[in-house]
């Protein structure tokens, strides 16, 4: 009878606990296996006492379908190989990890995270010996290999909500509405939310934009005789110039955020239209997971389990045109899948007349 830990690692999206509840539900039904719940990510196993709960089909019921969050918690800051002290310092917490996975005697490892998760654990289990299976998380989608991450759609639907809510408002108003969506180095949120939601202009990190470019399509929309406009950009956008718009948190940490009421400060006088600026934020990770991430994530931890089974390890689940499949950790592990300039979606929204920046050939 095998022993598998499970662990969510880094932010948190919707959906996590539907993966929690397919491999407990594979584990024990397919495979009369034992399911170990380690808590606050990787913490769980380096932590004496040792920090888990064993999941059976009654935790594991339909009402993990359906929560937000992760039951088991999650940390952003413990990388093991670095874990921030509260002095400041950083410590290599590395072997406490591995020694905890022994101590709880199991055989591997499922670890839910995004890519940079991945990548620390990868390198973990590669050094400690753990074996290891990947399923891919986050709001961002920007995990390589996968045409989508637990939580992403989600995410998607309501900043695409927020768009319908914020159109109406912009045309009582007459005004130019912004809307700044989470992302990080990345734009599909912003682009998907941006085309479902009938933008007029897409800011994307991996698109360079000019502010003539944006103002020049809004002043379009008013010649179109529309009377509001709406414009959706990616938090991790810089400034026309290539700057960084960030802001210190009270942890002393940069975060990404700003972009927007930059742009709005900017935009208002070159267009001479009244601007505000709503930003997302943290709205896109919590909540309810809707059907398709429940669906995703269920498929995602019926096929873990199952690569456990078959003794396929170090390997992350994907999902690829419309088929869960496996890739090696390894082509995952660091790599960023942004949108493609030239891609499906961005060719639908310049067929759209949507401005999404200006690509220099
Ligand atoms: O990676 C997911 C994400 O939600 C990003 O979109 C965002 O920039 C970041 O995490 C926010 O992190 P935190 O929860 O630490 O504020």
């Amino acid at each position: 009878q095998k022993r598998i830990g499970i662990l969510t690692s880094g932010g948190d999206c919707a959906g996590l606990n539907a993966a929690l509840r397919a491999v407990t539900h594979r584990a024990i039904r397919g495979y009369g296996w034992r399911v170990f719940g380690i808590r606050d990510g990787s913490l769980g196993l380096m932590n004496r006492p040792l920090d888990y709960v064993e999941f059976d089909l009654g935790i594991a019921s339909g009402e993990m379908l359906r929560m937000g969050g992760t039951i088991l918690g999650t940390i952003n800051k413990g990388d093991p190989f670095a874990y921030p002290m509260p002095d400041g310092t950083t410590r290599d917490r590395s072997q406490e990890f591995v020694d905890g996975f022994r101590e709880l005697g199991l055989d591997a490892l499922i670890v839910i995270g995004g890519d940079g998760s991945m990548r620390i654990l990868n390198k973990l289990c590669k050094q400690g010996g753990v074996p290891m299976v990947g399923i891919p998380k986050t709001i961002d989608n920007d995990v390589a290999h996968t045409d989508y991450a637990i939580g992403y759609v989600t995410a998607l639907t309501v900043a695409s909500e927020a768009m319908d809510r914020l159109a109406p408002t912009a045309a009582s108003h007459h005004r130019v509405m912004l809307l700044e969506v989470m992302g990080r180095d990345v734009g599909h949120i912003a682009m998907a939310a941006g085309i479902a939601g009938g933008a007029d202009v897409i800011l994307i990190p991996e698109i360079p934009y000019s502010l003539e470019g944006v103002a020049g399509r809004l002043a379009e929309t008013q010649a179109e005789g529309r009377n509001h406009a709406l414009v959706v950009v990616a938090e991790g956008c810089k400034t026309e110039t290539g700057h960084n718009v960030t802001h210190v948190q009270a942890d002393g940490e940069a975060r990404y955020g700003g972009i927007g009421q930059y742009l709005a400060a900017r935009l208002a006088k070159m267009v001479q239209a009244e601007t505000r600026v709503t930003v997302l934020g943290h709205v896109q990770r919590g909540g309810q997971p809707g059907p398709r991430d429940r669906m995703i994530a269920s498929a995602f931890g019926v096929h873990a389990v199952d690569l456990i089974a078959q003794g396929k390890l170090d390997r992350m689940v994907a999902w690829q045109h419309g088929s869960v499949v496996d890739v090696p950790l390894n082509e995952v592990a660091g790599v960023t899948r942004g949108v493609d300039p030239y891609g499906t979606i961005a060719h639908t929204a310049r067929g759209l007349g949507i401005y999404i920046g200006e690509m220099r050939v």
